[in-house]
Formats: structure tokens, sequence, C-alpha cells
């Protein structure tokens, strides 16, 4: 028996027969500025499994634990179940989106040190940034969690940003979640990696090969989202 248990904007979480392993199926669904603005998009769902799965088993192979176990079809991946932290991390190597309107920075410019931030993840309130007085008064994390947390983001960005680059790619930005394991209680990365959740610029051109395109109408969703797996691809 397989029970509906959760549906995001762009994905649904099912039950399995194993109560620690669940099953995600990726939409067609494409959301941007917390639900304001909606699309679907054939092909999407099976894209953003595809382009996940390839950075999901990277970071596995570099010693990175995941929530992931397994693709088991074009569209849907089995996963660890974990108790979600209730913290978006958002990782920042060179300056865009709201940290460009926030600090009056132009897009584009690279950080001298990366950056690390915490949103509260709340639909409701969208989403607002936290620092981690905050995410610790709230009870959202204890301060050790915080602390493996914020090391966890900067490995996983030495080892995006390093994957990318191989495939010409700069890692602008991204966001990422974080879970405890429902078995172990163990702190996994959880959600997941997609050009939903990242910021991509060609190396050379700069041309975006993430969600940007959709929120900023600049090109075809799976046309881009296709172009950058086959980039990926080609990564070792
Ligand atoms: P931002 O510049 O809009 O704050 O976004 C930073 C990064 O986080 C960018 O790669 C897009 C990603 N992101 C999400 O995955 N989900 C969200 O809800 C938001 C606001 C950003």
């Amino acid at each position: 028996m397989s029970q509906l248990l959760y549906e995001g904007k762009a994905k649904k979480m099912y039950t399995t027969d194993d109560p620690y392993v669940l099953r995600v199926v990726y939409k067609n669904d494409a959301t941007a500025f917390n639900g304001q603005k909606k699309a679907s998009f054939e092909g999407k769902g099976r894209l953003n499994n595809a382009i996940c799965t390839k950075i999901f088993t990277m970071l596995q192979g570099k010693g990175i634990p995941t929530h992931y176990i397994d693709t088991i079809s074009e569209t849907e991946q089995l996963v660890k179940a974990v108790h979600i932290v209730p913290i978006e991390v958002v990782v920042r190597n060179v300056v865009a989106g709201s940290l460009s309107k926030r600090l009056g920075v132009d897009e584009g410019e690279t950080l001298e040190r990366t950056i690390v931030e915490f949103y509260y993840k709340s639909d409701e309130l969208g989403d607002p940034m936290i620092n981690s007085d905050h995410a610790l008064a709230m009870e959202l994390a204890t301060e050790e969690e915080l602390a493996e947390i914020r090391r966890f983001a900067l490995s996983v960005n030495d080892a995006l940003r390093a994957f990318f680059d191989a495939a010409g790619i700069v890692l602008v930005d991204f966001k990422i979640e974080f879970g405890k394991l429902k078995e172990t209680g163990a702190l996994v990365l959880a959600d997941e990696i997609s050009p939903d959740s990242c910021r991509l610029w060609d190396k050379e051109t700069h041309e975006k090969l993430d969600k940007d395109v959709f929120r900023r109408n600049i090109a075809d969703l799976p046309e881009t989202y296709e172009k950058l797996l086959k980039r990926l691809e080609d990564v070792k």
C-alpha cells in the first residue's frame, strides 16, 4: 500500500511498505515567488529527477550523506524517511537574486567569502530570513545541529562547485534542506538539488541554466534543463 504523504510545489511523497523508505515523484509543475507564478512543463519531472540523481550520487560518492537511495523510474526516486529541519539553507558564491536586491550589489559580483544564509521554512510567512539566534530561540535546531548544517553546507558547496566547474558552469548559489533520519536520527542532506534550487551560469557566456529562465521569462524551461543535463552527462 502506498499513500500520498505530502504534496509540495514540485514533488509528491508517498509511503512504501518500509516505514523508513519513501517514494518521491517529481512533478512537471514549476512555481516561483512562493507559488505566485505557476506553470507546468512536459518533461520537467523527468529532467529534475535525472539531474538530482546525478548530483546526489556524486555527493554520496564524496562521502556526503543524503536521503537518496535509488532512482526507480523516469520521475521517481526512493529516499530515506526523515524529519525535515525547518530551515532552508542558502549558500552563495556570486551575488544574485535577493542578495543583490537587499544589499544593492550588482548581480555577477564574485563574493570574497562564501555566504551561508538561513530561512525559516514556512510557506505562510514566505520563508523569512533568520539567523542562528532565531533558529535556536524557535527551537528549529540545536547549536550542534546548526554547526553541523553549516559545515555540511560548505562541503556540499565545495563538491558541487567542482562538479559544475567540470561542465563549464559557475555555481552562483543554491538552496538545500536537511533532515534527521527516522531510523537513526542522523543528519542527512534531504529534499532535492536541481536547477529549481540552484543558480547555474555558463562560465563563458553567463547563459542561465536554471529556474531563473522561468522566473524572469528568459527562455524555455525544459529546453534549458535538457541542455544542463546533457552537459552534466559529459562529466565523469
Ligand atoms: P534568492 O536569491 O531568491 O534568495 O535565491 C537563492 C537561491 O535559492 C537560488 O539558487 C534559488 C534558491 N531558492 C529556492 O530553491 N527556493 C526558494 O524558495 C528561494 C526563494 C530560493
